[in-house]
């Protein structure tokens, strides 16, 4: 990665692109601001697009596009079968991953699937240990009769801290689960970074250890590096062993050490879409079956052409150091700057977005009254930002009649990368910063039915709080936005 100094500051985040094309926004008045969250049902899933100034739900999907991106779809074969378009993302693969054979799927969901239907449903009962859960990667595994069993080390929980591979296994975990259960594991799924601990990174060190357990039991390693260009750039620069490797030369040492990869082009690759890699022609062709039954035709897999072609250009960009460090320099500079003025925050900072600590930013506010989803409404009355509750309100219900907590109740600032500029992040910073010494007037929230609920369900205040809360801005800000 290019260092650039500073005369009159430490570090400053600085745009390694330029912008070509770009999309008119608008910040809402406050007051219009508390009415389309009423609208929304106090759930930034259901706010309308126009309505948000900084749309930091997730970086699923919104990620900028170059425009040798753009010009590639252009190119795009839109044969049903045996696709130019195919062959060419096929040999990029190859390229980068070392790996022959590579099938097209719509979504990283569809990947999951695809592996669930593969390895769990032909063995009803058996398990999938991981360092962490994911909720589309958990539910296929249920889906398909089997369960999960989390392996993360227990520093990995802990939201404040210097540890810079939360995402790491317990290795000793993991060799025990294999032992204790041998043939009962479906395969071993490795989460690189992984998105519910806050994008915490996974050392190579470790998906190499991981790796050799896997080889020792004889159970296929799955590595979903759909949040792999974070976490690269992480090995790169925490990871004393890898500084003076090349990105390429990480990739090809993880990926020489897995059976499988899949990952969600929709993360990696800045396009829309999903891919399985593997190795084994066996494999491939038993896989192959449940594409072309589930998603399409296996040249596309239920991917248009065009998006193929972008991820073959978005993987090369993968490749560039200045390219992936933007994302986790953002997110940094969000984290540090909101560390310093005493807000919450989970460190050290990861990939995919600032993480705020609901549970310390609100604790007046009871954990049935969703402290972070009441936090993620006022940060959208504040500033206009949409982040994403991690908590309470996006824990799936295992028994319809007992409501589940999480570990955690946070607020997900996800960076889109290349989107938003350090200005934007500035005025976000003043606007949390705001909210922070006005937090006592954030109060929480119901659901406006009985559960048990979806994420996507809408909920409603418990007072008017969301009403004084912009008296007060406006009473400090006057006629500004
Ligand atoms: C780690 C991880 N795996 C899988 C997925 C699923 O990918 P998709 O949203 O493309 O279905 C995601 C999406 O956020 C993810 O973060």
């Amino acid at each position: 990665m290019d260092k650039v100094g500073y005369y009159r500051r430490n570090a400053l985040p600085l745009e390694m692109h330029k912008v070509c094309i770009v999309q008119k926004t608008e910040i809402l008045p406050v007051e219009d601001r508390v009415k389309a969250i009423r609208r929304a049902g106090f759930n930034s899933y259901r706010i309308d697009s126009v309505d948000v100034y900084l749309d930091m739900l997730t970086d699923s999907g919104v990620n900028a596009m170059t425009n040798e991106q753009l010009g590639a779809m252009m190119i795009g074969d839109d044969a049903y079968a045996g696709s130019k378009t195919y062959f060419r993302l096929a040999e990029k693969i190859k390229d980068i991953f070392n790996k022959d054979y590579f099938l097209p799927v719509h979504q990283g969901r569809a990947c999951e699937h695809m592996l669930a239907l593969a390895y769990v449903q032909p063995k009803p009962g058996s398990i999938v240990p991981m360092n962490f859960q994911f909720g589309t990667s958990v539910g296929k595994i249920k889906y398909c009769g089997g369960d999960f069993v989390i392996c993360l080390r227990e520093e990995g929980l802990e939201r404040q801290s210097s540890d810079p591979f939360k995402g790491d296994f317990d290795l000793e975990k993991l060799e025990k689960v294999l032992k204790e259960q041998g043939d009962n594991v479906a395969f071993v799924r490795i989460e690189a970074g992984t998105n519910l601990i806050g994008g915490q990174p996974i050392s190579l060190d470790n998906m190499l250890a991981v790796s050799e357990l896997c080889k020792k039991y004889k159970v296929i390693s799955i590595l979903d590096a759909s949040l792999l260009q974070d976490n690269l750039h992480f090995i790169k620069t925490r990871e004393n062993a890898y500084q003076e490797k090349s990105i390429r030369e990480i990739v090809r040492t993880m990926s020489d050490a897995m059976d499988i990869i899949y990952f969600s082009a929709r993360k990696l690759g800045f396009g829309r879409g999903g891919a399985i890699i593997l190795n084994d022609k066996k494999e491939f062709e038993y896989i192959k079956t449940f594409v072309s039954s589930f998603e399409g035709f296996p040249t596309f897999g239920g991917m248009s052409v065009k998006e193929m072609e972008a991820i073959r250009v978005g993987l090369d960009d993968t490749m560039d150091e200045n390219i992936i460090a933007q994302g986790p320099q953002f997110i940094e500079y969000l984290a540090n700057e909101l560390e310093d003025a005493g807000i919450p925050v989970v460190t050290p900072p990861g990939g995919l977005g600032c993480h705020l600590d609901a549970s310390k930013f609100v604790p007046h506010i009871a954990r049935t009254d969703y402290p972070a989803g009441a936090l993620a409404a006022a940060v959208y009355i504040a500033s206009g930002a949409r982040g994403m509750e991690r908590g309470g309100i996006d824990e799936p219900w295992e028994d319809p009649n007992v409501e589940p907590y999480g570990a955690m109740e946070l607020v997900r600032l996800a960076v889109p990368r290349r989107v938003y500029t350090v200005s934007q992040m500035n005025y976000l910073i003043d606007r949390i910063c705001w909210l922070y010494d006005n937090r006592e007037l954030i109060g929480g929230l119901h659901f406006e039915t009985e559960g048990p609920h979806n994420f996507y369900d809408a909920l409603d205040s418990n007072s008017d709080w969301p009403e004084r809360l912009a008296e007060k801005f406006r009473a400090d800000f006057g006629e500004s936005l």
